[in-house]
């Protein structure tokens, strides 16, 4: 680009700014993210003011021609503004006067950038949102894909991280399925309360122009506009909205990860890394770490700052527009990109990283005493209400331990002593495979209802 830009506001001032104060107010280091977006805001709106006959037609055509000539540029990396631009929108229109002369001057009639970047941040986040919502999607058909290969893998199923309940290792992923699911319809839901215009709200109280508000937002695939020109443009609720909802989707995947953590240690040994998704030690020849998970894990704490850092941000502002509200980007840029770069590397993992080690598995689940609930359930079946049959299995329970048995290595003749209702078929109740297949009510882990809860996610994945 060829000269420094005065100042758009400069001739109001006798002397420069310093350039300390130039570098710490300017925002386009990191604002140039919204270019796109800012184009095509300033598309829309050079397009509404003539529709209106605020300016000509000809006008209009050589203010578009002029912006997709800086989305070209842009595109082979000619458009390198400088912090003399201060922002992307002061940016574009030095670039915009230099291509196409006066009439570039004509563009920011009837807008402020106070409207205009509340309308670049919701095209973005829109935009960022779909891309999102895509990629739950993957997620959540590399879980199902998973679950697919593992209905009749068994695992111990956990509460407090004490052996509870034998599971179908499909239930155990389809549980991550449900999670993600909420993620997509939660960002579904704000992507509403995104897409609405606030261009045409100006610096903060309309313009006496007589623009076209819904024409604009039409042209933009805006669902509707801002009522309120001050709320239009100091409104950051759906950033907030946004990073929570991001909050929860790193929430769900940080639990997945610490799942896999600890499934890959020698410890619990349920899962082995595959080589393209682990990494090794700098010193200790026979580590596979899981750097994956760890990262996934790790990353979540920044997107919890970035909510926190924007709640911050607007608890104190008075209307409408201050310049406070310039440090949303950098926290709803970085919750972008953690967000979309954990889902991309945990569906990568879902879908090559992990091979689940069935036998192991299997075997797991048959030294424990993750069947004593069935024992109760047998005999409350039987009649004997649930808690007597409770307290009685507890008994069992501690005479085994005290003995280094298993439920599985009484004899018939004990299991009568206990209670006279058991009869032989006790030992098929309490297996391991009998355990998980006799949970049918709906939403549990039989492997009837594993099936059904498979189909159900399948269909509801096709829904966009
Ligand atoms: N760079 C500014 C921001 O990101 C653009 C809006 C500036 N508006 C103003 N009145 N100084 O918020």
């Amino acid at each position: 680009m060829s000269s420094p830009a005065p100042k758009a506001w400069s001739q109001r001032f006798e002397s420069a700014l310093h350039p300390a104060i130039a570098d710490f107010n300017a925002s386009i280091t990191f604002d140039i993210e919204l270019l796109e977006y800012d184009l095509n805001g300033s598309v829309a709106h050079a397009k509404m003011l003539a529709q209106t006959s605020i300016i000509s037609i000809s006008e209009a055509e050589q203010l578009v021609a002029g912006l997709e000539q800086i989305r070209q540029e842009h595109r082979q990396g000619h458009f390198n503004p400088t912090v003399d631009d201060e922002d992307v929108h002061f940016a574009v229109e030095h670039r915009l006067i230099e291509i196409v002369g006066d009439v570039g001057k004509k563009l920011h009639t009837a807008r402020s950038r106070n409207d205009q970047v509340g309308t670049d941040i919701r095209l973005y986040l829109r935009h960022k949102v779909d891309a999102i919502r895509t990629q739950l999607r993957a997620f959540q058909q590399a879980l199902v894909d998973q679950a697919e290969r593992h209905i009749d893998t068994i695992i111990p199923g956990y509460t407090h991280l004490q052996r509870a309940q034998p599971l179908s290792l499909a239930h155990h992923l389809l549980a991550y399925v449900e999670m993600a699911q909420r993620d997509w319809e939660r960002l579904g839901d704000l992507r509403h309360r995104i897409n609405l215009s606030p261009l045409g709200c100006g610096a903060l109280a309309g313009t006496p122009f007589p623009i076209n508000r819904a024409y604009s937002a039409e042209l933009l695939g805006f669902e509707g506009i801002y009522r309120n020109s001050l709320d239009g443009v100091s409104d950051r609720d759906f950033a907030i909205e946004f990073t929570a909802a991001a909050s929860l989707i790193v929430v769900h995947l940080s639990r997945l990860a610490e799942e896999i953590i600890l499934w890959a240690s020698a410890e619990f040994s349920f899962v082995k890394l595959t080589d393209t998704c682990s990494t090794g030690s700098s010193i200790m020849p026979q580590k596979k770490n899981p750097d994956v998970p760890e990262l996934v894990r790790g990353k979540t704490g920044r997107v919890f700052g970035h909510l926190q850092s924007l709640l911050v941000m607007m608890k104190g502002l008075p209307m409408a527009y201050n310049k406070d509200l310039q440090e949303d980007k950098e926290p709803l840029f970085d919750t972008v990109k953690t967000v979309q770069s954990c889902l991309e590397a945990m569906t990568i993992l879902l879908q090559e990283g992990l091979e689940f080690q069935a036998e192991r598995l299997a075997s797991t689940v048959t030294t424990d005493f993750s069947n004593a609930t069935d024992v109760a359930d047998y005999l409350a079946a039987k009649d004997v209400p649930f808690r007597e049959a409770y307290n009685l299995v507890g008994k069992v329970v501690r005479h085994c331990l005290a003995n280094n048995q298993l439920l599985k290595d009484l004899s018939l003749e004990e299991w009568q002593e206990l209670h006279p209702a058991f009869e032989d078929d006790i030992y098929a109740a309490i297996a391991p495979r009998q355990v998980v297949a006799a949970r049918k009510s709906y939403g549990g882990t039989s492997f009837e209802q594993v099936r059904l809860a498979l189909s159900e996610a399948r269909q509801r994945l096709l829904e966009v």
